[in-house]
């Protein structure tokens, strides 16, 4: 079977863009390829991620652009890379409303909190962890999630809880859960790809 063709949008690092490339090359059987990065940040960490796996990757800004044309740019990318379904791995600024017309129902997230807490706008990076500690939290976790027009909304696919150490620090909180997201994230998307392979062979 196919496997199914994947996009990743990431304006960071690019650890998760990372780890969902390690899976697909590790990992008998992946139903899924990574098969183009997109980014809207020009120096971002997830271009030499791109570069180091050999995967193609795009600048697109979405600056002070019509929503339309950056719509048109981005799907001219993914068309041309044969892009089936997209993953955002860390990506901050919204989707335009036609690329989520397209893809619909085939785009995911993953965001560093247990949804709906700690999500939404200016929640990214340490900001949410920040949070999470100034909200007492015990416990936080990981969300995957279906993308929508809104920030961090549209179904929950999977989640998993991340207990928080009485002297837990920002930093900590941040490496423990990149820790799960690496793991999880792959699993979560392989899963999905497996699901639309039998809903439609190729
Ligand atoms: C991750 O924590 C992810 O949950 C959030 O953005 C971060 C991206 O990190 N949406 P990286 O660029 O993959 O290291």
């Amino acid at each position: 079977m196919n496997k199914v063709r994947v996009a990743v949008l990431a304006s960071g690092e690019g650890t998760n863009a990372a780890a969902l490339i390690q899976y697909e090359r590790t990992t008998k059987d992946c139903p899924y390829k990574v098969v183009c990065v997109i980014t809207n940040k020009p120096n971002a960490g997830v271009l030499r991620v791109a570069e180091e796996y050999s995967v193609p990757s795009f600048f697109i800004s979405f600056d002070n652009r019509a929503e339309t044309d950056i719509a048109k740019d981005v799907l001219m990318h993914l068309g041309a890379c044969g892009a089936e379904f997209i993953c955002l791995a860390g990506f901050l600024r919204k989707i335009p409303s036609e690329l989520l017309q397209v893809f619909k129902e085939k785009i995911i997230n993953i965001h560093p909190s247990l949804l709906p807490k700690y999500g939404g706008k200016g929640m990214y990076g340490k900001n949410v962890f920040q949070a999470v500690l100034e909200g007492k939290e015990a416990v936080t976790g990981v969300t995957i999630h279906a993308v929508s027009a809104e920030y961090d909304e549209g179904a929950i696919i999977y989640s998993e809880r991340i207990g928080i150490d009485e002297d837990e620090t920002v930093n900590s909180l941040a490496e423990k859960t990149k820790r799960v997201e690496h793991r999880v994230y792959p699993e979560v998307l392989a899963a999905e790809c497996g699901r639309i392979r039998q809903i439609s062979p190729i």
